[in-house]
């Protein structure tokens, strides 16, 4: 056995199915069933989303050696039909040239117009500087993209004396767009030493001779590092999307990771292809008052296009909320929130997600429910979904009495904090409603995802939602924080709709139709497996109409095999030849 081969078999033993420790046992209750991660260890940011012949990838930022997170990182890859079942490749690559001998950092994939993917991403070098570097197939007929290679040119792009670039605060490369000079842009996230946000742009004839443009595509004072920007084109006549490099009838988006507050924030604005600069519409500042994707759990998060279904997909990771200590003993850390099809609202001044259409191959059991008074104080059980741990619920709610709304303090400017102080046992005329998830037998725990409603005047009404992991745990060692969100809903023109979706420790909840999303982690003690039960609750003063219902079980997707038990040997595997 040479040494690549023997090198290789042992990277496929650390990918080995231990199928008796596969089955959701008590050991690991918090493994997903559908949302997507790695056999074991750790993983954060997704990088370079794609769709190649048919195929689709998603690499990762991936620790082979445990699951905290480790200098070693590499790109982790694995493949798809349906975005929903997924099998482990070997990683893409690893640290090995001087410009990646410190770690291979998050990046992305950009398709070249003869159909060849390339990556750029960030190596951090011999000298503990940010770089960015490329890597290309080694075989382009193989849609698997197994073997990547680095260019000897490596690093395309580096700080200097000349450009001025902090070389700790400078990484995160986007997916290149063409301009209509024919030349490549990119931008890769940064900052100054006085805290100036930026996204540097350079240009390129040939992908690989790249020089830093004069202005930064934008930037804004005060908001420290931009982490993993996303540049990207909507369209404002429908909700299919668009090609990276498309203009027209477009909108553009910016999205930073904002490392100061760990949320990611995005912006509605013009992309002026002339002077190569973007300008966020009227009311939007790239700030930490931007609207955020997600208002949980959820960073450094990244888009791509589906050229086989015409849409824009986003992923974003999904954070542990469990102390390092929990991370080593289950042996993992980091999910994927689930891929989310996102596209430029009617109004034009938001974005909407929503989960992919995928997501209904995996539904069973279905429970559903028309026309449904919830009184003021009930909390009614929907009976029927098998699996209340692995579960996908759609609810809608009208609300009449709008008038006994209580009218919101002008202090109460920040969702997370009302949504914190106002426990459920509040009373308040309208809400809070919604459901509780993930609930035990004798309800000691429970994760709670609701609504408020409250008059700013007499006309004008503010929806809260809010997801409350307060209760979620017997554990008190997790961080519990519980979030919040304002909801651009007109209570008296529009019915309230919430769809969540249940996976043993993550609970995503889409409010007003995908016009806010907020992810949760949580780790029951007692709502595990047989124990875990759904509510619908209203425990406002006020009675609260469920206009309609739909709750469906959902089966196991194929997430990368199963768990990986540390200890198995490559011979008591049969599951090789998947490979
Ligand atoms: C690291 O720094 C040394 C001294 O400044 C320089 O000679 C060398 O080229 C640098 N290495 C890399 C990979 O940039
Ligand atoms: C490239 O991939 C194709 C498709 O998987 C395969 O048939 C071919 O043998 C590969 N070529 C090399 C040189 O590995
Ligand atoms: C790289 O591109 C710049 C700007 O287009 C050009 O001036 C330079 O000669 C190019 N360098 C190489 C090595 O091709
Ligand atoms: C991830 O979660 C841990 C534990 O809650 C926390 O300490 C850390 O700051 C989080 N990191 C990010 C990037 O969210
Ligand atoms: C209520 O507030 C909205 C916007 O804040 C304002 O346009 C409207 O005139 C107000 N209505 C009343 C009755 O004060």
């Amino acid at each position: 056995m040479g040494k690549t081969l023997l090198l290789l078999s042992l990277l496929l033993c650390s990918f080995i199915i231990d199928l008796e420790a596969s089955r959701q046992d008590l050991n690991q209750p918090y493994r997903t069933g559908y949302h997507f991660q790695p056999p074991s260890n750790w993983m954060n940011d997704p990088n370079g989303p794609m769709v190649y012949k048919g195929i689709y990838h998603l690499f990762y930022q991936y620790n082979p050696y445990g699951a905290v997170w480790d200098v070693r990182i590499v790109w982790g890859h694995s493949t798809s039909l349906d975005l929903v079942n997924w099998t482990p490749q070997p990683p893409a690559f690893s640290p090995s040239q001087p410009s990646d001998i410190n770690g291979c950092w998050s990046g992305s994939v950009t398709i070249l117009p003869n159909g060849t993917p390339v990556i750029l991403y960030t190596g951090i070098d011999q000298n503990k500087s940010q770089v960015q570097n490329v890597a290309v197939p080694v075989n382009i007929s193989d849609p698997y993209l197994r073997e990547w290679s680095k260019s000897p040119a490596n690093p395309l792009m580096a700080p200097n004396a000349v450009n001025g670039i902090n070389p700790d605060r400078f990484r995160d490369p986007t997916t290149a767009w063409m301009g209509h000079d024919g030349e490549w842009r990119v931008i890769v996230g940064s900052s100054t030493d006085d805290r100036r946000g930026l996204a540097v742009l350079y240009k390129s004839r040939d992908f690989f001779n790249w020089t830093q443009a004069t202005k930064p595509l934008h930037h804004e004072d005060l908001t420290g590092m931009w982490e993993c920007p996303d540049f990207f084109p909507v369209s404002i006549t429908g909700t299919d999307c668009l090609e990276t490099s498309s203009f027209g009838e477009v909108k553009h988006v910016l999205k930073v990771s904002l490392i100061e507050t760990l949320h990611d924030y995005y912006t509605i604005g013009s992309y002026d292809r002339e002077k190569d600069v973007y300008v966020p519409d009227h009311g939007f500042v790239q700030d930490g008052s931007a609207p955020r994707l997600d208002y949980g759990k959820f960073y450094a998060s990244k888009t791509f296009y589906d050229d086989v279904k015409k849409r824009r997909i986003l992923w974003g990771w999904v954070n542990e909320s469990s102390p390092a200590k929990d991370d080593i003993e289950k042996g993992w850390s980091g999910l994927q929130s689930f891929p989310r099809k996102i596209w430029l609202g009617e109004s034009g001044n938001e974005l909407l997600q929503w989960p992919i259409e995928e997501i209904e191959t995996l539904r069973e059991t279905q429970v559903k429910w028309d026309n449904k008074v919830l009184k003021a104080g009930s909390t009614i059980q929907v009976h029927g979904v098998t699996a209340a741990q692995q579960a996908d619920v759609d609810v809608s709610f009208k609300v009449k009495d709008l008038e006994k709304a209580d009218v919101i303090e002008p202090s109460w400017t920040d969702p997370q904090k009302i949504c914190s102080e106002e426990d459920l046992s509040v009373k308040s005329g309208l809400g809070p409603f919604g459901l509780m998830v993930l609930t035990s037998n004798d309800m000691e725990e429970y994760t709670s995802v609701y609504f408020r409603i409250f008059k700013s005047n007499d006309t004008k009404y503010v929806v809260l939602m809010c997801s409350d992991q307060s209760r979620s745990s017997l554990n008190e060692e997790n961080d519990k924080a519980t979030f919040g969100a304002f909801v651009a809903i007109d209570p008296s023109q529009e019915t309230l709709s919430l769809r969540t979706l249940i996976d043993h420790s993550i609970v995503e909840s889409y409010g007003g139709g995908g016009k806010v999303c907020i992810t949760s982690r949580v780790y029951p003690k007692l709502a595990i497996g047989e124990n875990t039960n759904l509510f619908v609750f209203n425990k406002g003063t006020q009675s609260v109409d469920v206009l309609g219902l739909n709750a469906w079980s959902l089966k196991s997707a194929q997430i990368n095999g199963e768990r990986v038990s540390p200890f198995s040997e490559c011979e008591d595997s049969h599951s090789l030849n998947q490979y």
